[in-house]
C-alpha cells in the first residue's frame, strides 16, 4: 500500500508516519507538509533515510502538487495538514478557512479523479460544540461549531460527506480528543505548561480553569486511525476518545505534582471568547464494529509525556526561540483586546 500522509511533519501525523513505517515494513508513504510554524522536520529525523518514506514540501491547496502525487501509485490519503490551534484562529481565522476548507476539497478532487480506495479526514471532537456537566456526543449529533477552528474543520468534514454521497469518494471521518504526547508545538496547554514549569515560567490559566477536555495519548489515536484506514467503512464517522476526562487545573496539577513545581507557577489570565466549557465522546461505535479502545492511563501518558519533554530539552528549546516569542509577546497583548 502507498498511503498520502498529509501534514506528516507536525505533531499527529509525524507520530502516525513513525508508526506506519514501523507496523508495516513494506507500505510506502509520502508526506506531503507546507512546514508551517507548526510544522518540523526534527519530527521525523529518525526516518528520514527510510527507503520506504519521502517527503514532498508543498501546500494541499496546490492542486498540481497534490495531483502529481495523488496520481503515482497513492492507495490511500490520511488528512492531517491543518492550522490546529484555536487561539490562532481567534487572531487570524482565514488561513484556517483556506488550509483547512480549501485544502481538503482539493485533496478530495485527487481522490475521485485518480479513484484512490480511501480518504481518512482527522477531525475533532470540537466540531459538534460544547456540552454541559453530562453526557457525550455521538457522531449523530448535529455540528455546532464555536470557534473559527472548529467551524473549517465541521465545514470540511461536510464536504467529505458531500463528495462520498455525490461522488461515492470511499471517505471516513474520525472525530478525536485532545491529543497529547512527544513531538507536539509548545502551544498547547499540556507541552506549554510542562516547558514553561520547567523554567519556573508562569502557566495561564484562561478563566477559572474547570474547562473540561478527554485526553488521549497520541499512540492511542494512531492506532485508531490504523484501524479505521483498514477495516473502517466509507461514509461513515467514528468518533476516538481517552476516556480521560479533566479539568485544565486537575491536568495542571499532574504536570505540576511529576515535576515537583510549586503551585505558585499557575496564573489566571483573561478568558479565550467562545470557551467550549466540556467536550465528551460516545466512542462506543468503534469498540463494538472496529475493536479499538484507548490503552494507555492518563497517569502513564503524561509521566511519559514529561519525561520525553525533560530528555529532549533541544527539540523545544529550538522551537521556542525566535518567531515564536514574537507571536506570544503579540497574542498576549491581543487577548486583552479580544473582539466580543
Ligand atoms: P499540527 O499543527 O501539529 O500539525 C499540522 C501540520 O500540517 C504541520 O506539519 C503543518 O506544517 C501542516 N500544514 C499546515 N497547513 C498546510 C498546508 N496548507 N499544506 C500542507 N501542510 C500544511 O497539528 P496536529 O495537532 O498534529 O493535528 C493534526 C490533525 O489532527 C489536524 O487536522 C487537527 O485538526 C486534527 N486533530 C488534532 C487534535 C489535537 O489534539 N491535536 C485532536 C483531534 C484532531
Ligand atoms: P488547547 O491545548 O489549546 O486545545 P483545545 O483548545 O483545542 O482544546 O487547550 C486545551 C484547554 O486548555 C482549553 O480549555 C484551553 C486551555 N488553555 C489554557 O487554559 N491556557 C493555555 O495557555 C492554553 C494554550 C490552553
Amino acid at each position: 500500500m502507498k498511503i498520502l500522509i498529509t501534514g506528516g511533519a507536525g505533531f499527529i501525523g509525524s507520530n502516525f508516519v513513525r508508526y506506519i513505517l514501523s507496523k508495516y515494513p513494506s507500505y510506502r508513504v509520502v508526506n506531503l507538509d507546507k512546514l508551517t510554524y507548526a510544522g518540523n522536520l526534527d519530527n521525523l529525523s529518525d526516518v528520514e533515510d527510510h527507503a520506504n518514506y519521502e517527503f514532498v514540501r508543498g501546500d494541499i491547496c496546490d492542486s498540481d502538487v497534490v495531483n502529481r502525487i495523488a496520481g503515482d501509485g497513492v492507495d490511500a490519503i490520511v488528512h492531517f495538514a491543518a492550522e490546529s490551534h484555536v487561539d490562532r484562529s481567534i487572531d487570524d481565522p482565514a488561513i484556517f478557512v483556506k488550509t483547512n476548507v480549501l485544502g481538503t476539497q482539493v485533496l478530495l478532487e485527487s481522490v475521485v479523479k485518480f479513484k484512490l480506495k480511501r480518504f481518512l479526514q482527522v477531525s475533532t471532537d470540537e466540531v459538534y460544540g460544547s456540552l454541559g456537566k453530562e453526557g457525550s456526543f455521538k457522531e449523530t449529533y448535529p455540528l455546532l461549531p464555536n470557534s473559527p477552528y472548529s467551524a473549517s474543520k465541521a465545514s470540511a468534514d461536510l464536504l467529505v460527506r458531500s463528495y462520498f454521497e455525490t461522488f461515492g469518494c470511499p471517505a471516513i471521518i474520525t472525530r478525536c480528543t485532545n491529543n497529547y504526547g512527544p513531538y507536539q508545538f509548545p502551544e498547547k496547554l499540556i507541552p506549554l505548561f510542562v516547558t514553561n514549569a520547567l523554567f519556573d515560567q508562569q502557566l495561564p490559566i484562561y478563566g477559572d480553569g474547570l474547562y473540561v477536555r478527554d485526553w488521549i495519548f497520541v499512540e492511542d489515536h494512531c492506532r485508531a486511525l490504523d484501524v479505521v484506514l483498514h477495516k473502517g467503512k466509507a461514509g461513515e464517522i467514528y468518533n476516538m476518545g481517552g476516556e480521560n476526562e479533566r479539568t485544565n487545573l486537575e491536568i495542571t496539577h499532574m504536570i505540576l505534582g511529576k515535576l515537583s513545581k510549586p503551585e505558585t507557577l499557575l496564573k489566571h489570565v483573561k478568558d479565550r471568547p467562545a470557551h467550549d466549557r466540556r467536550y465528551a465522546l460516545d466512542c462506543s461505535k468503534i469498540k463494538s464494529e472496529l475493536g479499538w479502545k484507548p490503552e494507555t492511563s492518563l497517569e502513564e501518558g503524561i509521566s511519559r509525556t514529561v519525561d520525553w519533554y525533560v530528555a529532549n530539552q533541544a527539540w523545544w528549546q529550538k522551537i521556542k526561540s525566535g518567531e515564536y516569542v514574537e507571536y506570544y509577546e503579540k497574542h498576549y497583548l491581543r487577548r486583552e483586546s479580544y473582539r466580543g
